[in-house]
């Protein structure tokens, strides 16, 4: 039973674009079932460090808009519907966080990771050619389609489960998005697989040392009187995190998503599938 949206479409409804996208009032913060969350430590570094950067969009978005602004069309979907999402992601996330842990001062954590966080958001980040930032985007946007998903599963509470499907939607609708950019961008530059897989492999390591370790290290110096987290070092909390997450990210998928880019013959993309999903967990949960 469906305890968080009373009387919104059906997510499969809205998953095939027949219906309006979400918005915060459609999530009932108030049958939130605190004492299902409130002690997992885990669940509150991965809900928090996630609204941070969500929040954090904005700073993204105008350096991409002004990264795209030869191609309108990618920049207009970029202000006008991915930003806004990503930004509603961050306040509903941060919604939830404030519900379950008002003791943490989330504006206080949030502004001190903002100062850092801005610093990096620069146009000299972004690939050069154009379809490269485009594969880039869809590496981001792979890792937050599996970040909720998983997000969605280890969760018992019903909010939750709802309000991480909602943003799960969202990001594979942005993955598509991206993706199409690339193809159609690629069309006229035709770049090398060699290219397209150095721009792949460039993000998937940023993904894995930078976003979210700044992320974690300014809830992990908010963070109030946690059970089980208390004078714990920041280095063991975030190999915690990525031993409880690695195991359950839906590695397979996301390996099909990356390679998509690629345009590898199907045969040979079957082929490597398997290999990639065992090593990507062994990267991950290392
Ligand atoms: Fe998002
Ligand atoms: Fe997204």
């Amino acid at each position: 039973m469906n305890h968080a949206i009373a009387s919104s479409p059906t997510l499969a409804q809205r998953s095939s674009g027949l219906q309006p996208h979400w918005t915060l009032d459609w999530i009932d913060y108030s049958r939130i079932c605190t004492g299902l969350v409130h002690d997992n430590v885990e669940l509150f570094y991965l809900l928090t460090s996630a609204s941070f950067i969500e929040s954090g969009s904005e700073t993204y978005t105008r350096n991409l808009v002004e990264h795209f602004e030869a191609y309108p069309p990618i920049s207009d979907w970029l202000q006008h519907q991915w930003e806004p999402e990503e930004l509603q992601h961050g306040r509903a996330l941060k919604t939830y966080v404030q519900t379950v842990w008002p003791e943490f001062d989330w504006e206080a954590a949030y502004a001190s990771f903002f100062s850092e966080y801005s610093r990096l958001c620069t146009v000299e980040e972004l690939e050069e050619e154009r379809p490269l930032e485009l594969v880039a985007r869809c590496v981001v946007e792979t890792g937050t389609a599996t970040y909720y998903q998983t997000l969605r599963d280890l969760t018992g509470e019903p909010v939750l489960a709802d309000l991480a499907e909602h943003i799960r939607i969202d990001e594979v609708q942005h993955y598509k998005h991206f993706y199409r950019y690339f193809k159609e961008l690629n069309a006229e530059r035709n770049l090398s697989r060699g290219r397209i897989l150095g721009a792949l492999k460039r993000r998937l390591t940023e993904l894995r040392t930078s976003d979210s370790d700044i992320a974690l290290r300014h809830v992990w110096m908010f963070q109030p009187h946690l059970d089980g987290a208390d004078d714990v070092p920041f280095e063991h909390i975030t190999q915690r995190l990525y031993r409880h997450m690695g195991a359950r990210l839906p590695m397979e998928q996301a390996v099909k998503m990356l390679l998509k880019p690629l345009a590898l013959p199907h045969r040979m993309e079957h082929w490597i599938e398997r290999p990639l999903t065992l090593l990507a967990r062994r990267v991950i949960a290392a």
